[in-house]
């Protein structure tokens, strides 16, 4: 098989989702695509039933059980032993059981710092930890984790979302600290962080009353600026953090 084999995380919706049907459509790629609950998305599911399950493979997959992890990182071992890109899309601002990003310390609650640093931290580094076998073959291969600029400490000039902003700023050295052990493995292996941009999904409903209308990015263009971002990366750039235009963001 001559097409490109791409795992995309969190699939189900939003970002993901419009990755999987980029690759797709651009028919360079078949596509491994886990959703905590594949078969209630139902955008992959139309997907799979327009490119045929030979195209596009659905595995369920929750991050904050590594059990799961495990289980999917063995489905996709019995069909592929390699990938050429991994795409780990979860991100967690707010949810509809208390979490809203803090405005200040008095908001700060443990609980919505653990649940931020179990999905914008720990889940990434742990897709890292369970599938990085099939990537470093000593071919050209990407692992990118969707992080934000606000993980950013040197670009840290608003204050406030303390859970986001810091479980962010976590993923950013776990992509770091993982692409120098893996340098050692395949020096063609690229691991980065990618900010996607302001992109009209559930995750940033909320606050885009302040975004001026043409930085507000749909997921049909944040992934085609992202695929575009991946494929110009090179091994030197393996560690670092860029932006939906390709431009380098400072941890
Ligand atoms: N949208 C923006 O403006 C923006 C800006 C900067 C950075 N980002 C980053 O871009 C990435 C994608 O965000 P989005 O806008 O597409 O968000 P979204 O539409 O809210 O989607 C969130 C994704 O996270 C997944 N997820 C949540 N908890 C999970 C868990 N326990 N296990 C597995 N997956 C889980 C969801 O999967 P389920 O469908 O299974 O729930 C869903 O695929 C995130 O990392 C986000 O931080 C987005």
């Amino acid at each position: 098989m001559d097409k490109k084999l791409i795992l995309v995380q969190g699939a189900g919706r939003g970002l993901g989702l419009a990755l999987v049907h980029q690759v797709l459509q651009d028919n360079v790629a078949c596509v491994c695509a886990t959703a905590r609950d594949p078969r209630a998305a139902d955008g992959l599911m139309e997907l799979q039933s327009e490119y045929g399950e030979d195209r596009l493979m659905l595995l369920p997959l929750d991050l904050a059980e590594e059990d799961s992890i495990a289980e999917a990182r063995r489905a996709v071992g019995a069909q592929y032993d390699r990938l050429d890109l991994m795409i780990t899309c979860a991100g967690l601002l707010h949810d509809d059981q208390g979490l809203w990003p803090e405005k200040q310390l008095a908001d700060i609650k443990p609980e919505n710092l653990a649940k931020s640093f179990v999905i914008n931290a720990t889940g990434p580094v742990l897709m890292i930890k369970h599938f990085h076998d099939l990537l470093t073959h000593g071919e050209r291969a990407v692992i990118a984790s969707l992080s934000a600029r606000v993980g950013s400490i040197s670009d840290n000039g608003f204050g406030g979302w303390y859970a986001y902003r810091a479980s962010k700023a976590a993923q950013n050295q776990f992509t770091k600290t993982a692409s120098i052990e893996l340098k050692r493995k395949s020096q063609a292996l690229i691991c980065v962080g990618l900010h996607p941009g302001t992109v009209n999904t559930g995750l940033s409903e909320p606050f885009q009353k302040r975004v001026p209308a043409k930085q507000l990015q749909t997921p049909e263009q944040a992934a085609k600026h992202l695929l575009g971002v991946i494929a110009q990366l090179s091994p030197d750039d393996s560690g670092q953090l860029f932006d939906w235009a390709g431009k380098r963001i400072q941890p």
